[in-house]
């Protein structure tokens, strides 16, 4: 995967030497000064005829024509210094990854120092670099046939720095880490509906903790039945499948207290229930365990990176189906903390099952409470594609968790939770709750519902309807899941300070 080499060695034979470089001046001088001299100073007037262009992201391709070992320099442009931040450095290595990749080039020289600058030192481009690699790769397989043909794969780098080669490793494997839960968690999304039931949810959950030593529950619907889950049975009555509660934990302290619980909506496929989809709105709803996804992916990381915090993941899984069985508009259910619910829409499901799910993480311990889904429609008319919505109890914590967000490059907006939009999920005649107060503003009533059960309890709600997939293909990644989330949730515990009360 990753070889790492102290001094630029331009005899060492590779399909390609990728080099960073800035915009105004554009310098061939220290590092780059013996690559420039190979070619008889040729690299400085392709600059200037415009051949080669240091404009941020732009990619140039020179031929080397046997004058040095690498075939090729792939010239990544970082734009102005001044200007630079990591998001653009991960951008651009994301983009420059893409473009190996579409030349079915399967290896390739880095020299990481072309990359490093007054704010980023050799193992911040080391992280971003093994990071964008990870996720601009991905792929996800697919069930085609012809797929099972060998494909050329970008798979070995060579990564050419002067820096302490311990540190720079060390930012390589994490970065590589992050990369590869989020690819798990885009694979999870990516898999159809028929591929990856409740069941097969907990099947996975389960490898994971016997590989990262994590401890294990799994709630058949007969323990779920005797905790009282009501909201959560409501969702998976309809159902053929039988629904999971997952939870793993990680200890990473001596005693189980500041505990994270991260919290993920599981529905393997959301059909609406009675309140049906339409026949376009169905299409995609197999990625409705977007938020599940997510944990498991931060999971994932935190195995590998072993932290010293507490985390209990908490997954409730199911699918929302149509059945003679199935919960209807109307019914009252009655939730694990004992709140009623008043059944207005069952297409409202993602907030039922979070629901039973935060009141499970806390008696696990949870003492602080994110929660992540696929919720509403409404965060997207709100805020678009590229954005996932936030909403809190806990200022403190919601900062926390949105300086995670930044530092993954992963875009967030607070909306607000007045009580005017509490008491509209307060308002039944007949129950305690309702699960669908009307359209307006319904990313908004959906994160007051989850509020409901979160209660004292600190608590961070991300709606990531919007932002779990993209029809797009982007700098890191191809179009479909996006894994979003996964990044920052696993950042968020690494970094995780306990809250004064
Ligand atoms: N899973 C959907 C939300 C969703 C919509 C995810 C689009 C991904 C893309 C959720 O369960 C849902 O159906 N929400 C409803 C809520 C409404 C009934 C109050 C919605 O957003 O329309
Ligand atoms: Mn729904
Ligand atoms: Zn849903």
């Amino acid at each position: 995967m990753f070889q790492l080499k102290q001094d630029l060695e331009l005899t060492a034979e590779h399909q390609g030497l990728v080099i960073g470089l800035f915009e105004k001046p554009e310098k061939f001088s220290g590092n780059l000064a013996s690559l420039d001299q190979a070619f008889e100073g040729q690299l400085t007037k392709l600059v200037k005829s415009g051949d080669i262009s240091a404009k941020l992201k732009s990619i140039s391709k020179v031929h080397t024509l046997g004058k040095i070992g690498p075939k090729r320099i792939w010239i990544i442009g970082l734009g102005k210094e001044k200007e630079f931040t990591f998001d653009k450095l991960r951008q651009a290595f994301g983009k420059l990854f893409k473009e190996l990749k579409n030349n079915k080039q399967e290896e390739t020289a880095i020299y990481l120092d072309t990359f490093l600058s007054e704010k980023h030192d050799a193992s911040d481009a080391a992280y971003a670099l093994s990071e964008a690699f990870a996720l601009a790769t991905y792929q996800f397989e697919g069930y085609r046939q012809k797929s099972n043909e060998p494909e050329k794969r970008l798979e070995t780098l060579t990564v050419y720095s002067q820096a302490a080669a311990e540190e720079v490793e060390a930012s390589l494997s994490i970065g590589y880490a992050f990369g590869k839960g989020t690819n798990s968690a885009r694979t999870l999304v990516n898999t159809p509906g028929n591929m990856l039931t409740a069941t097969d949810m907990a099947n996975y959950a389960t490898e994971l903790a016997a590989k990262y030593n994590f401890e294990l529950e799994i709630l058949d619907k007969a323990e779920i039945e005797k905790l009282g889950m009501g909201a959560f049975l409501a969702v998976n009555q309809g159902s053929a499948e039988p629904p999971k509660m997952i939870v793993l934990k990680y200890q990473g302290k001596d005693e189980w207290k500041d505990v994270i619980g991260l919290v993920g909506k599981g529905i393997t496929f959301d059909t609406g229930g009675y309140s049906i989809k339409t026949k376009a709105g169905i299409v995609g709803m197999k990625t409705d365990m977007g938020g599940a996804a997510a944990v498991l992916g931060a999971m994932e990381i935190l195995g590998e990176i072993r932290p010293e915090q507490n985390v209990v993941a908490v997954i409730p899984s199911t699918d929302n189906m149509i059945s003679g069985n199935a919960f209807k508009p109307d019914d009252v259910i009655t939730s694990m903390n004992g709140k009623t619910i008043e059944v207005l829409n069952t297409d409202a499901e993602g907030r039922l099952v979070l629901a039973d799910a935060v009141t499970y993480a806390k008696h696990h311990g949870a003492n602080y409470i994110v929660d992540v889904a696929t919720l509403t429609g409404g965060v997207i008319t709100a805020l678009g594609v590229n954005t996932t919505g936030a909403m809190t109890n806990h200022e403190p914590l919601y900062e926390q968790v949105l300086e995670a967000a930044m530092e993954a490059g992963e875009q967030m907006w607070q909306l607000p939770l007045f009580e005017s939009e509490k008491e509209r999920v307060r308002n039944s005649k007949v129950a305690d709750l309702n699960n669908s107060p009307g359209s307006e503003g319904h990313a908004i009533v959906a994160g007051a519902f989850i509020g409901e059960f979160a209660e004292e309890t600190p608590w961070v709600h991300l709606d990531i309807a919007g932002t779990a997939t993209s029809t797009k293909e982007y700098d890191l990644g191809p179009a479909g899941a996006t894994g979003v989330m996964t990044r920052t949730l696993a950042l968020f515990v690494e970094r995780f300070e306990p809250i004064e009360k």
